[in-house]
């Protein structure tokens, strides 16, 4: 059995949430959903709130937010100390957000991905290991002053 990831997302990414929720299950992941659980309106601070805090206290090693653009879910969730979550639109962005920085929060963009291209996206970004060397570097910068 893999690893369980959290995932959380708004109106926008509700969609595209349930269907990555398929795909991660599929594969055998054990998936926590914090929402939101319909279309309806939600506030997308609210949801990566509760995803970043248990991927910043080390609860989860692994988060995914959604909205529509992926921007705010970002914005939000990088707040939180010791959350790397980054933005990623295709192939080479999922594998260089692992590789370069060590990414713990996936957020994609209802509204800028396909399907096929989200699963790749996601597909790579589980499957890649963080390069270490002179990246840990600078990882170890942004968890120090003026970044926390
Ligand atoms: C919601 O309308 C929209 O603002 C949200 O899904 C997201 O794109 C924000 O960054």
């Amino acid at each position: 059995m893999a690893d369980g990831i959290i995932i959380g997302s708004d109106h926008g990414g509700f969609d595209l949430k349930e269907q990555i929720k398929a795909i991660l299950t599929e594969l055998g992941y054990s998936v926590t959903d914090v929402g939101c659980f319909s279309s309806a309106s939600v506030h997308y601070p609210d949801i990566a709130r509760q995803v970043s805090e248990k991927v910043s206290a080390a609860e989860f090693s692994r988060g995914i937010l959604i909205c529509g653009t992926g921007i705010g879910m970002s914005l939000a969730a990088n707040r939180f100390p010791k959350v790397r979550a980054t933005l990623c639109h295709d192939h080479l962005t999922a594998r260089l957000s692992r590789e370069h920085n060590n990414s713990n929060i996936l957020a994609m963009g209802a509204r800028v991905l396909g399907i096929e291209t989200a699963r790749d996206i996601l597909l790579t970004w589980l499957n890649t290991d963080f390069a270490d060397d002179r990246h840990q570097t600078r990882i170890d910068m942004l968890d120090k002053p003026p970044f926390v």
